[in-house]
């Protein structure tokens, strides 16, 4: 392969969007686009969006080429890989489109909305011997990996309890369009917000056992958002571990993601990218020093991480953390979550 990988993003994003809080970026097909013109090995060679206007404008932002045809995009031989960044429902489309097309991928979370579509795209990947990724930017945060090899390597010994909360806040207006609908959103507080913890919880510990949820939808005009905007679900794993998992959009102005752990012999406390608390039972001379941790400050400071990953891994084969069959049990424990609320509560075995 070439030594510059040359990237299309398709879903360019929407201007001036409510997105829940102040963002320089016009949707997440602009952080894919800023990003990349910072990667070593990588170039922005064209875009893709419905909205011509849109598609233009964004073209001449970041030096690229505006196709409104995905297929006209796709048959460029010197295009290698494509980043989906359009609405969740159409990931498994745009996916599968491009995997067939030769080109390696990523696909912004979720990796589709439902499991279905998840294992097509990973038998097209598979089939088409191509490189893909899933877009989770917390698994590239220091403390959540240092947190994550403490815990694979057994220094925490057995986890007693896990919180994953995801408490985010969206008023009725950023529910207009797609946002808020099960075709396109494919669910509400867990599939587009809370997905990240709920990915958290799999990439942490991934022998979940049960599930039992409740949803609702209880702060939004159910007229525009006609998925959850609140839900709780407990989970059983196999090593006796529980969990709990708290999603909403709800919870004004924006209380942020969070994961507290506790396991026998130690506890860690995680808080957006920052290594809040962390305590080893049986280690004297451990010191947590949260400056070991802190991230350059920054808006998304994920996707520049896993931009330096995946390029790497497209031309090369070096290992890559978000691999895109990683990406199935946060959809496998999010259509159990929905299966159990839609039952009032029913136990729940996930497909992980
Ligand atoms: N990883 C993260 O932190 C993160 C953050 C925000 C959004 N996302 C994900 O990114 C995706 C997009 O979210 P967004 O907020 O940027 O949405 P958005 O609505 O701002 O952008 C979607 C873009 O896709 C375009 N589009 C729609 N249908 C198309 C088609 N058939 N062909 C070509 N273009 C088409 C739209 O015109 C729009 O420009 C969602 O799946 C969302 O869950 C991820």
């Amino acid at each position: 392969m070439a030594e510059t990988v040359n990237f299309a993003v398709i879903g360019v994003g929407v201007p001036n969007q409510n997105l829940g809080g102040h963002s320089v970026y016009n949707g997440i097909g602009e952080v894919h686009g800023h990003y990349l013109g910072e990667t070593a090995g990588a170039r922005l060679a064209a875009c893709c969006d419905i909205n011509a206007d849109n598609g233009r404008a964004y073209a001449a932002k970041y030096g690229c080429e505006y196709f409104q045809s995905y297929d006209e995009m796709l048959a460029q031989d010197d295009i290698h890989a494509v980043s989906v960044c359009t609405p969740s429902g159409l990931h498994g489309r745009h996916a599968l489109q491009a995997i067939r097309a030769g080109k390696h991928v990523i696909v912004e979370k979720p990796l589709d909305i439902t499991l279905r579509g998840v294992d097509a795209t990973l038998a097209e990947v598979e089939r088409a011997g191509v490189r893909a990724v899933v877009v989770f930017p917390t698994r590239y945060y220091k403390g959540f990996s240092a947190v994550k090899a403490a815990l694979d390597t057994g220094r925490f010994g057995t986890p007693a309890v896990i919180n994953a909360i995801s408490r985010r806040y969206r008023d009725d207006i950023y529910y207009r369009g797609w946002r808020g609908t099960w075709t396109m959103d494919g669910g509400g507080a867990c599939m587009n917000q809370g997905v990240h913890m709920i990915d958290a919880v799999t990439w942490l510990l991934p022998d979940i056992d049960t599930v039992q949820a409740r949803f609702d939808t209880l702060g939004h005009n159910r007229d525009l958002c006609q998925v959850e905007d609140t839900c709780v679900a407990t989970l059983k794993f196999r090593r006796g571990t529980l969990g709990v998992i708290e999603c909403t959009t709800c919870a004004y102005n924006d209380h942020g993601d969070r994961i507290d752990l506790h396991a026998m012999k130690g506890s860690a406390s995680i808080s957006g990218s920052t290594v809040t608390a962390w305590e080893m039972r049986d280690e004297p001379d451990f010191a947590f020093r949260p400056e070991d941790y802190e991230e350059r400050h920054e808006e998304f400071t994920g996707h520049r991480l896993l931009y330096n990953e995946v390029v790497p891994y497209f031309r090369d084969g070096a290992p890559c953390r978000c691999e895109i069959h990683s990406g199935r049990p946060a959809i496998a424990l999010i259509e159990a979550i929905y299966a159990s609320a839609r039952e009032g509560g029913k136990l729940v075995h996930p497909d992980v």
